[in-house]
């Protein structure tokens, strides 16, 4: 048996270095891998799930930004498909638990493809690779001694999956009006169950956590989360109960060697992070060191405790990073099928378009508490920042009567030099604008440390500030006032515009993240090609800093139409919403 030390030795610790955007420029660092969690299919997808989903989506894809386009990014994504909750849901639907499981599985790829979340894998645990990593990763348990059997003896929630210790347990009227056990955190019932089971040592764990959290104070973000993590530490960690009796959860994964037991879903859940990099193939590990999992805060304790346990035990280490978010509840409640308040996402994809409701959900929620939902807010959110703010924008600076030549207008160096001291008699730039060009200059900084922070929502917050601001200056020089005929007006009257521009060409790329079809349209509009959209290949601004621009004088795309329409408030659908 190993001793707590050697466990926490058992993988390297690895260094980082930062580039000028955040990004680590280690040559391990040149493969990324990001998570969602795997979801349950014993009810539809809501907008929870798909938070979740587009938070990581929206990672992904901004690291993809970073990074140069040959580096790898591995994204997964898929459903749970094993355990008692789904072996119920089936059982209570008149389904063999694999129809069920076809049948909503489907219903979330098809939601993630429709909400375009560029995932590079969506696994099911129902597939024979991912049988095959469980049991070997419980192989590599069993070898190294870290697996008894024992008597558990304890409650059971099977719609948490989880065991609870009798002070999680409270008492509850049910239907009938008798006190019924339930779940203190979830309110889910639970049932007392007594069976003799494999059970993992993860009371020999606990100290090997403590160090890892504590070497690596970034290791759960945001902080509050790591915080909680270590003040669960603080309290004993009992051993874990990894199996249960088939003859009463039949639908799972066998454990090895012996098939009156079926391996605990938590543990075939939570393999499916390794199943998808090819364990227990060698290639997984040119993966596994630059993981990093998003998750909401209800499954923190799976996978900040149980799962890093898990690994140091199998000889990995721990996730690079685990990124939490809070929850969305509706009109001031939590979101269930009892109440029938759950939001359909494909309704809302629907309503306010793909990049309308991704952009709502990562604008709007923020990683650290709860969010409410609620229609008239979408509309409120969509039509003053995309509509009125971003696509206005574009519109007064592209539109044929104050653009008529059609192109990326030149730079004036004269009228905007470099420096506010060195703006002689033909100069009209002032200090707000200089202001304004400092701001769009250190946006790209801004937002990737946003996003190292998974402060998405804080990243949108400053494009938008920006957005402001760049209307802010269009508005001061009101470039419909100006002349192109005039040789005094004509080279300002060009270099707003180019400022203008330049400005959007750096909140098209931010943007791609979250609103990637419509920040393709803005960026085409911009005539910007698919090779400059990339943050190594942003350059804001150059002419100011006294480089050339390669997008001066170039045509503008062709693209004519609405960025973002405004959301119709006569809608009936917002009619009815009102009213109920
Ligand atoms: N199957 C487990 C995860 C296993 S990962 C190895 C599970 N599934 S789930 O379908 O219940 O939840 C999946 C994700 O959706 C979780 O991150 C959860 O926090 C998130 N959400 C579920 N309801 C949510 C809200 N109301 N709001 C935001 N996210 C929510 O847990």
């Amino acid at each position: 048996m190993k001793n707590r030390v050697s466990l926490l030795e058992d993988f390297s610790l690895r260094h980082y270095s930062s580039g000028p955007l955040g990004v680590r420029d280690d040559a391990r660092d040149s493969r990324a891998y990001f998570t969602t969690p795997i979801f349950y299919v014993n009810a539809a997808p809501h907008i929870g799930h798909l938070y979740s989903a587009l938070l990581a989506d929206a990672l992904c894809r901004h690291h993809r930004l970073r990074v140069p386009s040959d580096a790898a990014t591995g994204f997964s994504t898929g459903t749970d498909e094993h355990g008692l909750k789904i072996q119920q849901a089936a059982a209570a639907a008149g389904l063999a638990p694999s129809e069920l499981c076809d049948r909503v599985s489907a219903q979330f790829q098809q939601l993630f493809r429709e909400a375009d979340i560029s995932s590079t894998d969506f696994i099911r645990t129902t597939e024979a690779r991912h049988r095959i990593a469980v049991q070997h990763f419980w192989g590599m348990l069993k070898a190294r001694g870290l697996l008894y059997k024992g008597l558990y003896e304890g409650w059971y929630c099977a719609s948490d999956e989880c065991f609870l210790p009798e002070a999680k347990v409270t008492r509850q009227p049910g239907p009938s009006g008798d006190l019924c056990p339930v779940s203190l955190e979830s309110g889910h019932p639970v049932s007392w169950t007594k069976e003799e089971n494999y059970i993992f040592r993860l009371s020999q764990f606990r100290e090997p956590l403590q160090q890892w959290l504590r070497g690596d104070p970034e290791a759960i973000t945001p902080e509050p989360f790591h915080h909680t993590v270590l003040q669960w530490l603080e309290e004993e960690l009992p051993d874990l109960s990894v199996s249960r009796r088939s003859s009463h959860l039949h639908w799972g994964i066998p454990v090895p060697g012996d098939d009156s037991q079926t391996v605990y879903v938590w543990l075939d859940a939570l393999v499916n992070y390794l199943t998808v990099i090819g364990y227990p193939n060698a290639e997984f590990r040119s993966w596994w060191p630059n993981t990093s999992h998003i998750i909401g805060k209800d499954i923190l304790k799976f996978h900040a405790i149980y799962w890093p346990a898990l690994l140091l035990g199998a000889g990995m280490s721990p996730p690079h990073r685990i990124y939490v978010h809070s929850h969305w509840t509706v009109c001031g409640q939590k979101m269930s099928k009892s109440l029938g308040n759950v939001v359909d996402p494909r309704t809302c994809l629907d309503r306010y378009t793909v990049d309308g409701f991704r952009y709502f959900l990562l604008r709007q929620g923020v990683p650290s508490w709860d969010c409410d939902y609620y229609d008239e807010k979408v509309v409120k959110l969509l039509d003053s920042e995309l509509a009125d703010a971003l696509g206005g924008l574009l519109n007064r600076c592209t539109a044929n009567r104050i653009n008529p030549s059609g192109i990326y207008p030149a730079f004036c160096t004269t009228c905007f030099p470099s420096e506010p001291g060195l703006v002689g008699p033909s100069g009209r730039a002032q200090a707000e604008d200089y202001a304004l060009v400092s701001a769009v200059a250190t946006l790209p900084k801004q937002v990737a440390d946003h996003y190292d922070n998974f402060q998405i929502y804080k990243a949108l917050e400053a494009v938008s500030s920006c957005v402001r601001q760049t209307n802010g200056f269009v508005q001061r020089h009101a470039p419909w006032k100006l002349n192109w005929e005039s040789p005094v007006d004509a080279p300002w009257l060009g270099t707003v515009l180019h400022v203008a521009l330049e400005c959007l060409r750096v909140f098209g790329t931010l943007l791609q993240p979250v609103t990637p079809s419509l920040a393709d349209r803005l960026l085409s509009r911009l005539g910007v090609s698919s090779t400059e959209r990339s943050l190594g290949e942003l350059h804001f601004l150059s002419r100011f800093y006294g480089h050339p621009s390669p997008f001066e004088g170039r045509r503008l795309g062709p693209e004519t139409g609405v960025l973002f329409p405004r959301l119709d408030q006569s809608r009936s659908w917002l009619v009815k919403a009102h009213k109920t």
